[in-house]
């Protein structure tokens, strides 16, 4: 199993368009302890020549552009990505779908809860569905990934609610829910007698995540926050990490804690937001996550499973 990762980033990517901290500066500035991040998302293959992407980020197009394995090899108009699963709704999560508009086939997974909030946006109805078959998942269902046409990718995917909220755009008053509805996917990937696990978003590490992802070969986790008020303490928002249904790498509480006696293989962090000070290779931060086992993911980073 190749898995490249397309971004590490989670929205907003790294450095924000909006932010002058310090680590965005350095990020602009060229730093190389500070390499810019675009949206989170990966893409799996078994063969190297047709692609599952998880998630389509806001980025999409210059990822392709910048992944050969990605670009099209057969004219006049062809793709190697054959299916694209999302986790959930947010944007970072579905805007790069409007990449993907020109009439190429590929087959697209999701819960059925973010097919409904797609099948409310007709922007998204640029993606067409004679082409592009909208295929609903079912929690702690497997499912053989196959492309527009039925033919197997020979990857299967099994997804399972995480804990999380709606999309920032539809959410209510306390949107956090451990609730099996399915706004929020975690998915264990498996093939060739490997497995992987993309968590991405994750509100809490609770009991039911970490038998999930136990024994899994590699696991991607939801790294948007180093700490709980992170964004709070910078003075860019009032929102707690918990609020924002991510969460934190340390404290007690946090993923890293909480992971720590679970069996993995490799456990890499994923969707790291701007104000993350483990995006910046020679903090302190950084300095603990390596003492701890764990890695962060950058762009162009590519792992054979
Ligand atoms: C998140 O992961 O919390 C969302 O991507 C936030 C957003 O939509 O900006
Ligand atoms: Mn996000």
């Amino acid at each position: 199993v190749r898995i490249l990762v397309l971004g590490a980033a989670a929205g907003g990517g790294f450095p924000q368009w909006n932010a002058a901290s310090p680590a965005c500066r350095r990020a602009r500035a060229g730093d190389p302890a500070a390499l810019p991040a675009t949206q989170a998302s990966i893409a799996v293959s078994t063969d190297g020549e047709r692609w599952l992407l998880v998630n389509a980020s806001p980025d999409l197009r210059w990822q392709i552009e910048r992944t050969p394995a990605l670009q099209p090899r057969r004219g006049p108009r062809s793709s190697p990505i054959a299916a694209v699963v999302l986790t959930n709704a947010d944007v970072d999560a579905v805007a790069g779908l409007l990449t993907l508009r020109e009439g190429t086939p590929f087959a697209l997974y999701a819960h059925p809860t973010v097919l409904a909030i797609l099948d409310r946006n007709p922007i998204f109805e640029v993606v067409r569905r004679d082409l592009v078959p909208r295929r609903a998942l079912a929690l702690d269902e497997p499912v053989a990934v196959r492309d527009a046409a039925g033919t197997p990718l020979g990857l299967t995917l099994l997804p399972f609610a995480a804990p999380g909220k709606a999309p920032l755009y539809l959410e209510g008053e306390d949107p956090v829910t451990d609730a099996l509805t399915g706004e929020v996917l975690g998915l264990e990937l498996r093939a060739g007698g490997r497995r992987l696990v993309y968590l991405g978003n994750c509100a809490v590490v609770s009991e039911r995540v970490r038998a999930r992802v136990a024994g899994a070969d590699l696991l991607f986790m939801d790294g948007t926050l180093w700490s709980d008020d992170e964004l709070v303490a910078a003075g860019v928002s009032e929102k707690t990490g918990r609020r924002m249904g991510h969460v934190s790498i340390d404290g007690p509480d946090g993923a890293v804690a909480r992971l720590a006696d679970v069996p993995l293989g490799r456990r890499i962090l994923i969707h790291l937001n701007n104000s993350n000070p483990a995006l910046l290779a020679d903090s302190a931060e950084r300095a603990r996550l390596d003492a701890a086992g764990w890695e962060v993911a950058r762009d162009g980073m590519e792992i054979l499973l």
